[in-house]
């Protein structure tokens, strides 16, 4: 069968070149006479596979040296959670950005922990755009302001980051992580669950700054929710997704040999605009996130007509291009065109668009 153009949210689509390599050492990996998955985690052959992962992300971000970098389960959804337990230490209070559904979880997981301060909101506008930044006022006893900093079901990015100061900045990146070049040191921690940009589903990547991790977390944290376990132990305390993390780290070496992330800013950026021509110049459809926020990884759209838009989805099915039905929240259509999406998946999306457009447009 052939294989499809993925425009899924995620689980997202991998790079071809990653999953036939996978494919050549799914049998045997290197020397070990086993598939990774088989493999001890204390074992050299993983030791390698996980340094190497941790190196070349490392080295795709350009991440400081005070900068420390874990691989956790749970997705991005359990980081809502540690976020709290472990940073909300001095003042028990964090601000939130509400720019979507993601921040929002995010928000209501941290009130469980202490005061979750709402800094500004587009929700009263369905989340179309980021909220104006300018005149933001956050208090210094404040632990951390989070942002979601691309909202997968609207199609928003933040263009700018808050300034906030002396107050760590926690970024949930899950969608837009490794998409472009990024300062680290704007951070104080970055958080992405994989299934996006990084590799399968299973484990999320933290990039945290050190000096906010320590053994002084909030009372009752349970031992695998401390970031200080992860990095006291290499993100070996017990045994982490090792297959996943495998795969991670082949998707790193596939950026870094096809450029690094100047480079594939550049292309994401040429994708997105192939797509946004596109709705800019129709008469059926239309763009669903404000111009200035558009996101460069999903792509959210409409033909303002529900019946029209399922016919939309379920023709472009039909000519291999699918999970294009937008998120059940705001409905429409959604193309996600991560990293691994070809240029051509986007040509060929731009191209039926325009077809179902002189089909339909009266
Ligand atoms: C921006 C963002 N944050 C968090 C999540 C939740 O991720 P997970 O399923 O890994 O918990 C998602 C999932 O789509 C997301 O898009």
């Amino acid at each position: 069968m052939k294989r499809v153009y993925n425009f899924s949210a995620g689980p997202a689509v991998l790079p071809e070149e990653v999953l036939k390599a996978a494919q050549e050492e799914m049998l045997c990996y290197g020397e070990a006479g086993c598939s990774v998955m088989e493999m001890s985690h204390r074992s050299a052959a993983f030791a390698a596979i996980i340094n190497e992962a941790e190196a070349d992300l490392r080295a795709l971000l350009n991440v400081p040296d005070n900068y420390k970098l874990l691989f956790i389960q749970g997705g991005a959804s359990l980081q809502f959670a540690m976020a709290p337990l472990n940073l909300m230490k001095k003042h028990r209070r964090a601000g939130f950005i509400l720019s979507g559904y993601w921040a929002k979880k995010a928000c209501e997981e941290a009130k469980k922990y202490g005061k979750a301060e709402i800094l500004a909101s587009s929700e009263d506008q369905g989340f179309t755009f980021i909220p104006d930044l300018s005149g933001l006022v956050i208090d210094p006893a404040t632990d951390y302001v989070h942002i979601c900093e691309n909202n997968t079901i609207y199609g928003t990015r933040f263009t700018q980051l808050p300034e906030t100061g002396d107050v760590p900045l926690v970024a949930d990146m899950s969608s837009c992580i490794l998409s472009d070049e990024c300062d680290v040191s704007r951070y104080g921690m970055i958080f992405a669950g994989a299934q996006k940009n990084i590799g399968p589903a299973g484990v999320a990547v933290v990039i945290i700054r050190a000096d906010l991790i320590d053994d002084n977390v909030l009372p009752g944290t349970p031992t695998m929710l401390k970031y200080k376990t992860y990095a006291d132990s290499g993100s070996l305390y017990n045994t982490p997704p090792t297959y996943a993390i495998y795969i991670c780290g082949k998707v790193f070496k596939w950026l870094l040999k096809e450029g690094g992330l100047k480079r594939r800013g550049e292309i994401n950026r040429e994708k997105a605009k192939l797509l946004y021509d596109c709705l800019d110049e129709s008469k059926l459809f239309k763009g669903l996130a404000r111009r200035e926020d558009r996101s460069l990884m999903n792509v959210t759209f409409t033909t303002g007509d529900a019946g029209l838009d399922e016919v939309f989805v379920s023709e472009a099915k039909k000519r291999g291009l699918v999970n294009l039905k937008g998120h059940r929240s705001i409905g429409g259509m959604r193309a996600s065109i991560y990293n691994a999406m070809p240029k051509a998946g986007v040509e060929s999306l731009v191209s039926f668009m325009r077809e179902f457009e002189r089909d339909h447009h009266v």
